[in-house]
């Protein structure tokens, strides 16, 4: 478990004063510097490999020996010895100075700067990065990555670790909120068009947890067994589009093991797939003491290992693996080529991050931009949104701290809460497994669209007197939170903390209730027939409730659809029970289970795939939400030789509105698939009565099947059912594209 609290500030302040006396030494001349500028590398012409050649060339035994591990835990442990140079985020390698390479600072950063308050900085909180997916639109995942990037910069890191692209394979993992969602081709375009705007700041970036870390329970100890074809179409092909997209500087390898082999030490997954396969050139790194070896992980492609330290696999042990041949020289100089061939490509070094004040209002505004094409409108019976401020004379507000914040995810995403947790104030950053809200208010902003009405809260936890007040309004709003972290799975997908009696007293007390939601991911809900209306607003960030606030009262029109399947109830998941859980001892963390095999017999069938192929009708299907107004489609053409889908889609409302329309594909019966997939969609504003036409070009490879004989994709020749519509459950047009040999 990872450590971060004020009790470290005394070794900061020690730090602080050895950086000091180290930049005193430097500057009376102790130390005689090289021109760093004339050093032949710092040809910018040159391309990043030339230029990592020729200082690989120039290196030391010791110096390339020191690129490959990072300095051990650092912050994250209390009593660890913090690098005079680091900037205090998770991981730091030293830089060579005489070669003028940098330190690399690494932060955590999901869904904002990690501990930005460990040094009195501050960080935006960005929508869940599933919250985000649920937008649809890779240039808001561009955004969210270049603010991101930016205030890594400006905080002076040169290195993000956010980029999780896991897909939702198991719907109550406690990291979903990080990832993005259940489909490979959406969550590995959204994640790869992320961390393309985390390069653009000239940040480097990064792609985890590879792979199949899809779940919390047992995470160190769990071996995952799948056969190659359906790891290939699932969870492969979302780093596969993700990795194709941002070429990331790093890829971080995850803690499970996969087929017997754990994944920082897999030469299935790291040599042949992701380095031969993906073409992928920058480095692996080892998630957070997931190295278990020197030798094997070293030959079998992991590159650095983290947090590292002299003493571990990758320091003096390796030195010595080298000096005796058991790992080739080659084999050192492309772990170092790699991770400097990155550093020159993202521009880390000609660019380096300065240090300046980050702009809490820039950032307010982009992860409320974000937030309000996130949030999905699930139910809305009865036109009860948008609320009109005329048409009601009383909102009660009920549950979640809805008065004072929003929740955020936990674990190594836990970004530091302007003033601390706006639910239970503590001074300095969040403490592990602490549930933190944001002081974003929905009681306040929804106030605000509403004067002359009388808004009303109530915490929730006495239920006699939330139906009291949900009784005496014209609406009640209840507020329904999941908080979910790293460490830890929800138990199962219902709502904790009897938070469905909740909901039902309410709903029992008015008939014009409205849940909000802030989950991790799917929840189920039995009281679904009983209220009007449903909003899922995810983590919604630090402009959370201002963005809320504005699709409740229809000022921005909902316009996201889910990224993942809501099921009725655990039962109708492929494992209905959280593989592994039962062996969680019960005073203990959720990865002190004793190591297990976990078969993932659904193969590539995940979330939709799943529901369709077993003819199970879930809760909300993948790819539905609702709008303020209603859309229509026409006119579905496909052209075989360019490969092209065209359609119409118009805006048949009195509301503009953006509607996200969904091309997926039904393969040949010669793939034996009883499911289609998502291949295709665009966002399409519409005003009132518009019409737009739309062409699509549909990949190859969101089209092929993997074949394991020939170690290749492949397009089948034959009729594939193109479908068109508004969710995967919903889809009115059908067009055939036929594929010749
Ligand atoms: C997490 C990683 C994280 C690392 C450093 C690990 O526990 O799995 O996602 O980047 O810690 O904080």
């Amino acid at each position: 478990m990872q450590f971060n609290s004020t009790q470290n500030a005394r070794k900061i302040f020690a730090a602080g004063i050895i950086a000091v006396l180290a930049a005193f030494c430097g500057a009376s001349g102790a130390q005689v510097k090289p021109d760093i500028a004339k050093l032949p590398w710092m040809n910018k012409a040159l391309s990043p490999d030339q230029r990592a050649d020729m200082v690989v060339h120039e290196m030391t035994l010791d110096e390339k020996i020191q690129m490959v591990h990072g300095t051990g835990w650092g912050v994250l442990r209390a009593g660890d010895p913090i690098p005079a140079r680091s900037n205090f985020g998770a991981g730091f390698m030293a830089g060579i100075d005489r070669l003028g390479i940098p330190d690399i600072n690494l932060a955590d950063s999901a869904v904002g700067v990690r501990m930005a308050a460990y040094q009195s900085r501050y960080a935006t909180l960005f929508p869940s990065t599933l919250g985000a997916a649920s937008s649809w639109d890779p240039d808001s995942a561009f955004l969210y990555g270049s603010a991101l990037g930016r205030e890594l910069r400006q905080q002076g890191f040169n290195m993000s670790i956010g980029g999780g692209v896991d897909i939702t394979r198991e719907p109550r993992n406690g990291r979903n909120f990080e990832y993005a969602g259940e489909d490979p081709v959406l969550a590995g375009t959204m994640t790869g068009e992320l961390e393309k705007g985390v390069l653009s700041q000239h940040v480097m970036s990064d792609i985890k947890h590879y792979a199949f870390n899809d779940q919390e329970t047992g995470r160190t100890v769990v071996n995952v067994l799948l056969d190659k074809k359906a790891m290939r179409e699932s969870d492969l092909l979302a780093f596969e589009i993700a990795i194709g997209i941002a070429n990331p500087s790093g890829v971080m390898c995850s803690y499970n093991l996969v087929e017997g082999d754990y994944a920082c030490e897999n030469d299935y997954l790291l040599n042949q797939v992701l380095k031969k396969d993906f073409k992928f050139k920058g480095w692996v790194l080892s998630d957070w003491g997931g190295t278990h070896s020197t030798v094997k992980a070293a030959l079998n492609g992991l590159d650095q290992e983290m947090p590292g330290g002299d003493d571990d696999y990758f320091g003096a042990a390796l030195k010595k693996a080298v000096e005796n041949g058991q790992v080739p020289q080659a084999r050192l100089d492309d772990m170092v080529h790699r991770i400097l061939r990155s550093m020159f490509a993202a521009g880390v070094v000609d660019d380096p991050p300065v240090r300046t004040v980050v702009d809490p209002f820039k950032g307010r505004d982009e992860a409320q931009h974000i937030a309000e094409e996130s949030i999905v409108l699930l139910k809305n019976e009865g036109h009860v949104l948008p609320l009109k401020a005329s048409r009601s004379a009383s909102i009660a507000l009920i549950g979640s701290h809805a008065d004072v914040g929003v929740l955020s995810g936990g674990g190594s995403a836990q970004v530091d809460a302007p003033g601390g947790n706006a639910a239970n104030p503590v001074p300095g950053g969040s403490i592990w497994g602490q549930t933190v809200y944001f002081p974003s208010s929905p009681l306040k902003y929804i106030r605000a669209h509403s004067p002359g009405v009388s808004v009303e809260y109530a915490d929730g936890k006495d239920l006699a007197a939330a139906a009291r007040l949900a009784k005496n309004a014209n609406v009640a709003i209840v507020f329904a939170t999941q908080p979910m972290r790293e460490d830890v799975d929800a138990p199962t997908l219902s709502l904790p903390d009897h938070q469905d009696a909740l909901v039902e007293a309410v709903a029992a007390a008015n008939p014009n209730t409205i849940v909000v939601l802030e989950t991790g991911g799917p929840v189920t809900m039995p009281w679904i027939e009983r209220v009007k209306g449903v909003v899922e607003m995810w983590y919604p960030g630090i402009g959370g409730a201002q963005a809320l606030a504005n699709i409740l009262f229809g000022e921005v029109n909902p316009s996201g659809k889910l990224p993942v399947t809501f099921a009725k109830d655990d039962a109708q998941l492929p494992h209905p029970v959280v593989p592994g859980l039962e062996g969680v001892p019960a005073d203990g963390q959720h990865h002190d289970v004793k190591p297990f095999d976990l078969r993932y017999t659904e193969g590539a069938r995940v979330g939709y795939k799943w529901f369709e192929s077993t003819h199970r009708q879930p809760l909300f299907p993948f790819g539905f939400g609702l709008s303020y107004t209603t859309y229509a489609y026409s006119g579905l053409t496909v052209d075989d030789a360019q490969r092209t889908v065209h359609f119409a889609v118009k805006n048949t409302g009195a509301r503009a509105g953006t509607e996200i329309a969904q091309v997926y594909v039904a393969l040949p019966s010669t793939a034996h698939e009883d499911y289609k997939r998502l291949v295709a969609w665009k966002r399409v504003k519409l005003a009132p009565g518009e019409s737009k036409d739309v062409t699509l070009t549909l990949n190859p490879l969101y089209l092929s099947v993997f074949n394991t004989e020939k170690d290749g994709w492949q397009l089948l020749p034959g009729d594939y059912k193109v479908l068109l519509g508004a969710s995967s459950s919903e889809t009115p047009l059908s067009a055939t594209l036929h594929v010749q040999q």
